[in-house]
């Protein structure tokens, strides 16, 4: 597939087909994000896989996950927004848990940090974690070219779920992965459109 197609063709899937992934698209996926860019050479990365309904409880009780949502509380809570970006909150809250339950596979990507994340000053502490997210990229495009699909939660909790996991102290949770094929009527939700001339400075700003 062109590079540009599976550009294209990412998108963030929250409603999941209940259809298993073959291992190959995963590891397939998981080769191509180890060739990301890496801020110390190190590609200091790992990939925890799960598929147990017990796993993904775990992830929701660690997240705290289990209150219900008040839909209009959550409409006057972004009645101000942009409609874009209301449309898409709007979707996707009310999806979190369900988009967890209901994905065939949870991808959990980990990272060692370079300074720990209270201590970061500048971007320039973060590259640990940009590093990490060049790879996510490299991941969520090689999914797409497979027709699988993701959708990137990031853990507020991700102490607690570090330790449901058995994950080292010293690592980090870049992103929690939902994966699979998308449902037929799975929302794709409108891009907020970019004039991208307006966002290419040349010289000086
Ligand atoms: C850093 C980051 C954090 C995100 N966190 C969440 C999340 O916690 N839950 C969720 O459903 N989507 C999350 N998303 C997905 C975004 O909502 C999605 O990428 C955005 O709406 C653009 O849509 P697209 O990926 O289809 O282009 C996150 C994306 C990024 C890059």
């Amino acid at each position: 597939m062109e590079l540009k197609e599976a550009i294209e063709k990412r998108r963030t899937i929250r409603d999941f087909l209940n259809k298993d992934i073959p291992e190959e698209v995963i590891t397939y996926a998981i080769e191509n994000a180890f060739k990301a860019p890496s801020y110390n050479h190190m590609r200091d990365w790992n990939f925890l896989i799960i598929k147990s309904l017990e796993s993904k409880a775990k992830i929701l009780q660690a997240e705290k996950m289990d209150q219900n949502i008040d839909l209009a509380a959550l409409e006057k809570l972004f009645e101000n927004e942009d409609e874009i970006k209301k449309a898409m909150y709007l979707d996707a809250i009310p999806k979190q848990k369900k988009m967890i339950l209901e994905a065939p596979v949870i991808v959990m990507v980990i990272f060692k940090p370079k300074t720990s994340v209270k201590k970061a000053h500048s971007v320039y502490d973060l590259n640990c974690l940009a590093s990490a997210w060049a790879c996510i990229e490299n991941f969520l495009l090689s999914l797409a070219e497979h027709d699988v699909f993701g959708v990137t939660f990031i853990p507020q909790r991700s102490e607690s779920v570090k330790e449901k996991f058995g994950i080292p102290k010293d690592l980090e949770i870049a992103a929690i992965i939902p994966v699979g094929y998308k449902l037929p009527d799975a929302r794709v939700l409108m891009q907020k459109p970019i004039d991208i001339s307006e966002r290419i400075h040349s010289e000086n700003w």
